[in-house]
This record gives C-alpha cells, structure tokens and sequence, in this order.
C-alpha cells in the first residue's frame, strides 16, 4: 500500500511517500481503507521528535482518518465490511498512524461516519472535536446560557470550540488574526470576533461580557494568565492544552479568590469509552448540520511533507496561512 511515513524523527524532509506492506487486522481490530486523512500540530511534533513517544518503524505519520471497513478480526464485533467509519488517538502512544491506503484499527477507537457526512468532513473533524467536546463537556461542564472565549476562532481547535459552544446553547466570543477570519468565525457561530491584531481584545471582552466569561479555552502556546484571570466571571473556568514548554507567571491571589478552576488535558490520553461519549455527540451534531469543519485546503498523500511544513509555520511558526484543516485525501 502507499503510505506516508518516516524512518527517523526530523524536518518535513524526512516523510517518505512510498509502499509499505498493507498491515493485518488484529484480533479486535478493523482494517479501514482509508479514505481521507487530516493533519494535526501534534503530527508534526511527533514527526520532528519534539514530542518523544515509541514509533513502531517504519512510522506512519498521522492520528485521523475516515473510510470504509475492508476486513474485521474475529473478536472485532462494532463494524462489518462496507461501513463508513471515522477515527482519531492514531499515531501515538506506539501506533501505528493513518496516512496510508489501509490502516488497522482497535475497534474502541472507531465510530460510524454519520450519512450525507463525507469523508473529508469525518476527517478534517476527527481530532479536534474530539478534543473541544473533552474540554467542554467532560471538563468544564460547559452550561447553556454562559459566556465562552477561545481564542483562533477558525483554527482546527478554536473553530470546533465555537461550534460545539453554539450546539450546547452559549455566547462565544473568539478572536482571530484577519478580517477574512472574522468574518470565518462568525459564520461558525462566534457571536463577536476580535481582531486580536488591530483590537484592544480585553476591552472588547470586557464590552461584551462586563459580568466576565464563564469559560476560556486558550488555544495559544503562551498563555496570559495576568490578563486572562482578569477577564474571567467569578467561579469561571479556564482550560489549558496547547504549549508543552510554556511556563509564563500565574496571578494566584486574584484567581483563588473568585474562586476559578482550571482544567488542563491531552485528548489522547482520554479513555475510548470518554472518546466515544464524544464522538456520539459529535456525530449527532455533524448529522444534524451543527458543526462542520473548517477546511484550508485538500492535498493529496504525495504532498504529506508540503502539509508538515504548512502546519508547522502556521502554528509553531504564526504565519496566519492557514485557516483551519488540511486534509490529504487518499
Ligand atoms: N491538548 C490536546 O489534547 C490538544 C489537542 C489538539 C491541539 N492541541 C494544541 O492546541 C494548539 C492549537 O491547535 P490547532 O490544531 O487549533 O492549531 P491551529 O489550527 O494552528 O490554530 C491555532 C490558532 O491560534 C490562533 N492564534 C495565534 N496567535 C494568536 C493570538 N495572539 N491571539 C489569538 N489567536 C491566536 C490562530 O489564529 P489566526 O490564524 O487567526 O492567526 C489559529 O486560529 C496547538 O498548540 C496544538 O498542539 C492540543
């Protein structure tokens, strides 16, 4: 089968787009032939070595897919041939990940790909709502009627942040780096977005929510905690997942004091049973037309380093040139 994969961690460079021997089901698992991928930032740390995890070798890059079921194991009893199913938590921890024809699957990590959904939706959704939905729901019991901020309201995290905090009934104010974005954002949901390089974003805020925000999502690999403390509703809760290295002041008098929380978490490390409570919601609202993703662009597996480098620049790197996911289609 093709796939992309490295040999060694390293630059972009190091992907090869080559056959590999299509791999076997296990007894609980599900071969999918995959139909559409997505990239992911944690791809890319993994594939730089930034991130340390155990790579079966070769590695195929990649935590996402949709496609449809080849084969299944004996004790393999969810799918049968012929489904469409969606995954995610690919690629890490030691497995083996999604950028090739064929991937093999523990079934608890599967879902049904919801009908009239296609296949790059199913993709370019995997991950990250899977992720805003943990942070959310299982987290911060995110409440109908209360006020949220995430910041890239069109990045893969901060657009399926709006979203799901549209579905669940809350006022979202997000902020992002252009006006094309704004306008992007809005479209998803977010009842203000700011431009956070033209905007005074802590006057908007407090404008729009002078009672403070119930919850902050911080997508940024540096967090203000100054500045964001000051922000937040008293009881409000704050969720942290991006920035392994960060380690900024923390204002400790004013966040005990209103009595704040905060939540941190990598989805990755989520249960299958907690990634399945997910992905139930997550499906309903795709079938109903609730969330969709917010895709910058489709490339095919041949350009699995192009899309590395992209992602790199625009998240490590604050490029601004992507708006949302690539997806690589099979
Ligand atoms: N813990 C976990 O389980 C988990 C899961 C998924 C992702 N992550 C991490 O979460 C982070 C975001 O992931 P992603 O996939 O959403 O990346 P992404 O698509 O690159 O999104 C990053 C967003 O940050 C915005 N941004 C950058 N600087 C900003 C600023 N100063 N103010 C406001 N917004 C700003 C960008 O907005 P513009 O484009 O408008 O500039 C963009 O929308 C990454 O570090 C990733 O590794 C963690």
């Amino acid at each position: 089968m093709r796939a992309a994969y490295i040999n060694q961690p390293g630059p972009p460079e190091n992907i090869v787009v080559g056959e590999l021997p299509t791999p076997h089901p296990g007894a609980d698992q599900v071969l999918v032939k995959v139909a559409a991928t997505a990239v992911n930032p944690i791809d890319t740390y993994i594939r730089s070595g930034a991130v340390a995890m155990p790579l079966p070798k070769p590695f195929i890059v990649g935590c996402d897919l949709a496609g449809v079921v080849e084969a299944a194991g004996p004790d393999a009893k969810r799918f049968k041939t012929g489904d469409r199913v969606w995954c995610s938590c690919q690629g890490v921890l030691g497995r083996q990940g999604t950028f090739a024809e064929y991937a093999a699957v523990d079934e608890s990590f599967l879902y049904p790909i919801p009908e009239g959904v296609t296949d790059e939706t199913a993709a370019a959704c995997a991950l990250v709502s899977l992720t805003a939905h943990l942070g959310l729901v299982r987290d911060a019991g995110l409440k109908a009627g209360e006020t949220l901020f995430v910041n890239g309201g069109t990045g893969g995290v901060g657009s399926m942040v709006v979203q799901i905090s549209k579905a669940i009934g809350t006022r979202v104010v997000t902020a992002a780096g252009s006006e094309e974005k704004l306008a992007k954002a809005r479209s998803f949901g977010a009842d203000l977005a700011i431009n956070y390089k033209t905007d005074d974003v802590p006057v908007r805020v407090n404008e729009f929510a002078p009672e403070g925000i119930n919850v902050w999502w911080e997508t940024l690999r540096e967090p203000d905690f100054d500045r964001t403390v000051s922000l937040l509703a008293p009881r409000g809760r704050m969720i942290l997942m991006a920035g392994r290295d960060a380690r900024p002041p923390f204002p400790v008098g004013p966040f005990y004091v209103k009595g704040c929380q905060l939540y941190g978490f990598a989805m990755f490390a989520a249960t299958t049973d907690e990634l399945r409570t997910a992905a139930d919601d997550v499906n309903r609202w795709l079938a109903a037309g609730q969330i969709k993703p917010c895709i910058d662009r489709v490339l095919p597996l041949a350009e699995t380093a192009t899309a590395h480098r992209l992602q790199e620049e625009s998240t490590v790197g604050k490029s601004g040139k992507l708006a949302g996911k690539i997806v690589v289609k099979l």
